[in-house]
Protein backbone atom coordinates (compact mmCIF):
# COMPACT_ATOMS: atom_id res chain seq x y z
CA UNK A 1 0.00 0.00 0.00
CA UNK A 2 1.44 3.41 -0.91
CA UNK A 3 2.54 5.72 1.85
CA UNK A 4 2.27 9.56 2.48
CA UNK A 5 4.75 10.65 0.20
CA UNK A 6 3.53 8.43 -2.78
CA UNK A 7 0.46 9.43 -2.45
CA UNK A 8 1.02 13.22 -2.73
CA UNK A 9 1.63 13.66 -6.62
CA UNK A 10 -1.89 14.48 -8.31
CA UNK A 11 -0.74 12.05 -11.31
CA UNK A 12 0.15 8.87 -9.50
CA UNK A 13 -2.29 9.05 -7.15
CA UNK A 14 -5.13 9.69 -9.56
CA UNK A 15 -4.20 6.88 -11.08
CA UNK A 16 -4.69 4.28 -8.46
CA UNK A 17 -8.15 5.80 -7.83
CA UNK A 18 -9.18 5.28 -11.62
CA UNK A 19 -7.53 1.61 -11.35
CA UNK A 20 -10.05 0.64 -8.50
CA UNK A 21 -12.50 2.51 -10.06
CA UNK A 22 -12.45 0.58 -13.44
CA UNK A 23 -11.66 -2.36 -11.65
CA UNK A 24 -15.00 -2.07 -9.03
CA UNK A 25 -16.99 -0.89 -11.56
CA UNK A 26 -16.45 -4.20 -13.89
CA UNK A 27 -16.87 -6.68 -10.97
CA UNK A 28 -20.10 -4.59 -10.27
CA UNK A 29 -21.21 -5.02 -13.96
CA UNK A 30 -20.63 -8.75 -13.61
CA UNK A 31 -22.72 -9.06 -10.24
CA UNK A 32 -25.41 -7.31 -11.96
CA UNK A 33 -25.62 -9.96 -14.91
CA UNK A 34 -25.83 -12.42 -12.99
CA UNK A 35 -28.32 -11.30 -11.11
CA UNK A 36 -30.50 -10.18 -13.68
CA UNK A 37 -29.48 -13.86 -15.44
CA UNK A 38 -31.16 -15.19 -12.24
CA UNK A 39 -27.59 -17.27 -11.88
CA UNK A 40 -27.54 -17.32 -8.14
CA UNK A 41 -24.63 -19.56 -7.15
CA UNK A 42 -22.59 -17.29 -9.73
CA UNK A 43 -24.19 -13.98 -7.98
CA UNK A 44 -23.25 -14.68 -4.67
CA UNK A 45 -19.70 -15.88 -5.62
CA UNK A 46 -19.17 -12.61 -6.98
CA UNK A 47 -20.28 -10.40 -4.61
CA UNK A 48 -18.17 -11.94 -2.02
CA UNK A 49 -15.07 -11.28 -4.19
CA UNK A 50 -16.71 -7.49 -4.70
CA UNK A 51 -17.12 -7.16 -1.24
CA UNK A 52 -13.32 -8.47 -0.74
CA UNK A 53 -12.24 -5.82 -3.28
CA UNK A 54 -13.73 -2.91 -1.87
CA UNK A 55 -11.96 -3.87 1.77
CA UNK A 56 -8.84 -4.96 0.16
CA UNK A 57 -8.21 -1.83 -2.52
CA UNK A 58 -10.76 0.63 -1.85
CA UNK A 59 -11.03 1.06 2.31
CA UNK A 60 -7.45 -0.27 2.94
CA UNK A 61 -6.34 3.07 0.42
CA UNK A 62 -8.69 5.28 2.70
CA UNK A 63 -7.11 3.54 5.61
CA UNK A 64 -3.57 4.46 4.42
CA UNK A 65 -4.39 7.92 3.38
CA UNK A 66 -6.12 8.72 6.75
CA UNK A 67 -3.06 7.35 8.82
CA UNK A 68 -0.65 8.95 6.49
CA UNK A 69 -1.37 11.80 4.24
CA UNK A 70 -4.22 12.85 5.70
CA UNK A 71 -2.06 13.64 8.78
CA UNK A 72 0.76 15.39 6.89
CA UNK A 73 -1.22 17.67 4.95
CA UNK A 74 -3.29 18.89 7.99
CA UNK A 75 0.27 19.61 9.81
CA UNK A 76 1.72 21.32 7.03
CA UNK A 77 -1.20 22.97 6.15
CA UNK A 78 -3.70 23.56 8.82
CA UNK A 79 -6.15 25.83 6.77
CA UNK A 80 -7.25 22.29 4.85
CA UNK A 81 -8.57 20.93 8.49
CA UNK A 82 -12.46 21.20 7.30
CA UNK A 83 -11.68 19.98 3.53
CA UNK A 84 -9.64 16.86 5.23
CA UNK A 85 -12.60 16.42 7.35
CA UNK A 86 -14.79 16.17 4.46
CA UNK A 87 -13.00 13.60 2.63
CA UNK A 88 -12.74 11.53 5.95
CA UNK A 89 -16.18 11.94 6.27
CA UNK A 90 -16.66 10.12 2.56
CA UNK A 91 -14.33 7.11 3.44
CA UNK A 92 -16.97 6.81 6.44
CA UNK A 93 -19.91 6.88 4.06
CA UNK A 94 -17.97 4.06 2.28
CA UNK A 95 -17.09 1.61 5.08
CA UNK A 96 -20.98 2.44 6.42
CA UNK A 97 -22.40 1.36 3.14
CA UNK A 98 -20.02 -1.40 2.66
CA UNK A 99 -20.79 -2.50 6.55
CA UNK A 100 -24.59 -2.30 5.17
CA UNK A 101 -23.80 -4.87 2.43
CA UNK A 102 -22.10 -7.18 4.34
CA UNK A 103 -24.88 -7.56 6.90
CA UNK A 104 -27.69 -7.85 4.46
CA UNK A 105 -25.39 -10.16 2.20
CA UNK A 106 -23.88 -12.07 4.97
CA UNK A 107 -27.82 -12.94 6.85
CA UNK A 108 -29.11 -15.19 4.23
CA UNK A 109 -26.22 -14.40 1.63
CA UNK A 110 -28.31 -13.83 -0.81
CA UNK A 111 -28.15 -10.92 -3.76
CA UNK A 112 -30.64 -8.63 -3.17
CA UNK A 113 -31.85 -5.75 -5.38
CA UNK A 114 -31.03 -3.23 -2.09
CA UNK A 115 -27.45 -4.57 -2.04
CA UNK A 116 -27.22 -4.04 -6.23
CA UNK A 117 -28.35 -0.77 -5.44
CA UNK A 118 -25.66 -0.43 -2.54
CA UNK A 119 -23.21 -1.22 -4.43
CA UNK A 120 -23.89 1.31 -6.81
CA UNK A 121 -24.01 3.63 -4.48
CA UNK A 122 -20.64 2.68 -3.59
CA UNK A 123 -19.30 3.61 -7.10
CA UNK A 124 -20.95 6.82 -6.68
CA UNK A 125 -19.87 8.22 -3.32
CA UNK A 126 -15.82 6.96 -4.27
CA UNK A 127 -15.88 8.59 -7.76
CA UNK A 128 -17.32 12.19 -5.89
CA UNK A 129 -14.61 11.59 -3.39
CA UNK A 130 -11.75 10.58 -5.41
CA UNK A 131 -12.12 13.76 -7.62
CA UNK A 132 -12.96 15.76 -4.38
CA UNK A 133 -9.40 14.75 -2.96
CA UNK A 134 -7.58 15.44 -5.83
CA UNK A 135 -8.66 18.63 -6.15
CA UNK A 136 -8.47 19.65 -2.73
CA UNK A 137 -5.26 18.01 -1.55
CA UNK A 138 -2.90 17.10 -4.53
CA UNK A 139 -0.74 18.92 -6.17
CA UNK A 140 0.67 18.81 -9.48
FE1 LIG B 1 -9.56 9.05 -0.07
FE1 LIG C 1 -7.03 8.61 -2.57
Amino acid sequence: MATGPALRKLAAHRSIHDGAYAEARDLTDVVNQLFQQERDDECRTAADVLIEYWETRVIAHADAEEEGLYVEIAEENPQLQKEIHMLTRDHDLLRIILDKIKTQFKENHHVTKLVLDQFQSLLIVNEIHSRDEERLLLEE
